[in-house]
């Protein structure tokens, strides 16, 4: 069996290692100064359940940081396997006109919520934490919202992809 082991990890073999794991794909959105905002992320963690709290890593240089921060409200709307047509637009599509492409609604805190994900998380910023290239915001849920279950779009190995059950 091939193995490979880094002594010294650098940012190549991190993102190597990042690859193998598998994540789910979700929309980070909110709403500053009358202007939507949208972006794609994985990196999202819960964080404690009393109270209802969870954090997401946002890179500095990403369009809804400031916007996330300033506006102290931010929706996670976890993304269903079919919502991938959704998540490759987004690629294509500034950010403040990413969410004209669904339909979404406000819960609570006025970060929209995309209708047809499996749960939206809306959220108010409690803390904020900078590590390197990245903002943590670590959010107190006001809503999960919860519509019908479905199957989840998972991101592994650099590609969309979904769940097998295992027997
Ligand atoms: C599948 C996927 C997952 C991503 N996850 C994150 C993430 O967790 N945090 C982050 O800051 N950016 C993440 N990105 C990058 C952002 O979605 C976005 O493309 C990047 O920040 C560019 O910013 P923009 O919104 O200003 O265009 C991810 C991109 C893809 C395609």
């Amino acid at each position: 069996m091939s193995h490979t082991s880094f002594t010294a990890a650098g940012p190549d073999e991190f993102r190597m290692g990042m690859r193998r794991l598998a994540a789910a794909v979700n929309v980070i959105s909110t709403e500053s100064d009358g202007e939507l905002y949208g972006m794609l992320a994985t990196a999202v963690c819960s964080v404690s359940a009393e109270p209802p709290t969870l954090l997401v890593c946002v890179n500095k240089s990403a369009s809804a940081c400031g916007p996330i921060a300033e506006s102290k409200r931010f929706c996670v709307n976890v993304l269903s396997e079919k919502q991938q047509d959704l998540a490759n637009q987004f690629l294509n599509v500034e950010s403040t006109r990413r969410l004209d492409l669904c339909n979404w609604t406000r819960l609570a805190t006025g970060a929209p919520a995309i209708e047809g994900s499996l749960v939206s998380f809306d959220c108010e910023v409690d803390q904020v934490i900078m590590s390197g290239t990245h903002a943590i915001f670590i959010g107190r849920v006001v809503v999960a919202s919860l519509p019908e279950a479905a199957s989840p779009l998972l991101y592994f190995d650099g590609a969309y992809s979904g769940m097998s059950a295992v027997a």
